[in-house]
């Protein structure tokens, strides 16, 4: 099976992606907490991100979240977005709050930052 690297541009972070697959499916697999997954058909918006980089083929998407404007500048919904290459994107709104936030550290853990 194809896979596709795609990057999260503000952490750094990258997860593999098939052409079968939605970003949000992909990125999910990150485990990270907060991932925020809504109706994942297009019509929430909160999983909207920025694509900065590489190719996709996008379906149908609620233009209360995505403006043509939007679309034209590589803003979409992560969960109407297949990768057809390796892909560099940022994540906005409320995406961007929950993934970028750094993971709770516990209490007493030396800072090694
Ligand atoms: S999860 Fe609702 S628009 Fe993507």
């Amino acid at each position: 099976m194809v896979y596709y690297n795609i990057l999260i541009e503000e952490t750094g972070e990258t997860f593999r992606c098939s052409p079968q697959e939605s970003l949000l499916v992909g990125m999910e697999r990150l485990g990270k907490k907060g991932i925020p997954v809504g109706c994942r058909g297009g019509g929430c918006g909160v999983c909207k991100v920025e694509i900065t980089a590489g190719t996709y083929v996008s379906r149908v998407m609620s233009r209360e979240y995505v403006s043509v404007e939007d679309e034209a500048a590589g803003r979409v919904l992560a969960c109407r977005v297949r990768p057809s290459s390796d892909i560099t994107l940022k994540v906005l709104g409320k995406m961007a709050k929950n993934v970028c936030r750094p993971l709770a550290v516990p209490a007493g853990t030396p800072a090694t930052l």
